[in-house]
């Protein structure tokens, strides 16, 4: 036995993307972190880029989620207060080739963590869900109680996970679960050493405008401008890593008071076309970003805002970082690190 004496946040995934900033954030406020990763979509460099900037180092265990021997000797070893459950796939295209994979991966996964929390009597969790577990051609902008429905199986195993949690949360009332449905998470801590790093090519906007920016890339494919919106081009609710981070703080904070399951969108509220984040990213950058319109992606949704009100109302949350930080940042980052973290 060691480490009995002092209470632990498990936070799963926490050298990724959004985990390694959380796990900043945790520790700034006084919490000792443990970290779970396979480091799949993800490298140690992260944790020694947290270690940096807090001055001191979560604990680092790489090993599987869906291990349960692992799992089982990590709670019993450790003091686990509550959990901060980031671990999963994430590529929309990837969970449509292959679905299975992702069904095992995120919903699979998840159920063996549950049920080692559920034996070791620790229910309080924090949970990474997404925006889209929304119908994709829902009113915007969506509420917690807009209709879900999502379109691609990544979006229905999160929402998988999201119903067994709810299902823990009706069947014993001493769960504490907060699911927060994110919304286009981007930048980075402004230090520069700890930021988004894809593995495989990026899913997302914001690492390829930036990898565009610094020459790794020719030119930005814009994927379709014939949307029914001002400038024809795909409207999201971008969100700076930093804000995201600090509501799984208060998200935890606020479990204390509230048990039961509780659902919060983090998102500014603010809709920002895909041309609009470029034209920042031009300007930020000093770089003439290329573009090239081509068809329409598969699925995508015209537009995706969220209503934040619930997050602010309860947890007191505020997003305090706007587009020109998010760019800012994010350039920050790669300017720093132009292939990564090797
Ligand atoms: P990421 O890939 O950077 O981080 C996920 C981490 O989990 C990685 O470090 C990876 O190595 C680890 N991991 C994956 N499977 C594992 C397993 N079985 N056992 C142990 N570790 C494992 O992704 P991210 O952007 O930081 O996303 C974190 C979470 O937030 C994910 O669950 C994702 O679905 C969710 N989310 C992300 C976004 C986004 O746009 N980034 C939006 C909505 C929701
Ligand atoms: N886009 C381009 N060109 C690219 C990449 C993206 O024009 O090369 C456009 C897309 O068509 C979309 C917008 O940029 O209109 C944003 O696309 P992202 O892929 O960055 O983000 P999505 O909103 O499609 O999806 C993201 C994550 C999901 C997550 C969802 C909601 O990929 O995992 O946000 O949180 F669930």
């Amino acid at each position: 036995m060691r480490n009995r004496n002092h209470s632990y946040l498990l936070v799963t995934g926490g050298a990724g993307y959004i985990g390694s900033h959380t796990v900043v954030e945790l520790m700034e406020a006084g919490h000792n972190v443990l970290v779970l990763d396979n480091f799949s979509n993800s490298s140690r460099a992260s944790i020694e880029g947290v270690r940096k900037i807090c001055g001191k180092e979560p604990i680092l265990i790489e090993g599987n989620i869906a291990d349960e021997e692992l799992l089982q000797n990590i709670f019993k070893e450790h003091r686990i207060d509550s959990v901060l459950h980031f671990a999963g796939l994430k590529s929309v295209a990837d969970s449509v080739s292959q679905p299975l994979k992702y069904y095992i991966e995120n919903v699979g996964s998840s159920l063996c963590l549950f049920d080692v929390m559920e034996c070791n009597n620790v229910r309080k969790i924090i949970f990474s869900s997404s925006a889209t577990v929304y119908e994709p051609a829902g009113e915007q902008p969506y509420s917690e109680l807009s209709p879900t429905g999502p379109g691609n199986p990544y979006g229905k195993t999160k929402l998988c996970v999201e119903q067994i949690l709810h299902g823990l949360a009706v069947a014993n009332p001493n769960w504490e679960i907060g699911i927060l449905r994110y919304f286009n998470p981007v930048g980075a801590h402004p230090s520069g050493l700890i930021g988004e790093d894809p593995k495989q090519y990026p899913n997302n906007l914001m690492p390829l405008v930036m990898q565009t920016a610094i020459g790794r890339r020719k030119k930005l494919e814009i994927y379709g401008d014939d949307y029914d919106t001002p400038d024809g081009t795909c409207i999201r609710d971008y969100i700076h890593v930093l804000d995201l981070a600090r509501g799984h703080l208060l998200a935890l904070e606020y479990l204390e008071r509230h048990p039961g399951i509780h659902y919060w969108n983090l998102g500014t509220g603010k809709g920002i076309s895909v041309k609009e984040l470029v034209e920042q990213a031009k300007e930020i950058t000093g770089t003439e970003i290329e573009t090239q319109v081509v068809a329409r992606r598969p699925g995508d949704s015209p537009i995706a805002i969220a209503d934040p009100r619930k997050a602010k109302e309860e947890l007191l949350w505020h997003p305090e970082y706007s587009l020109v930080n998010m760019c800012a940042d994010h350039w920050n980052w790669q300017r720093h690190h132009p292939d990564g973290y090797q």
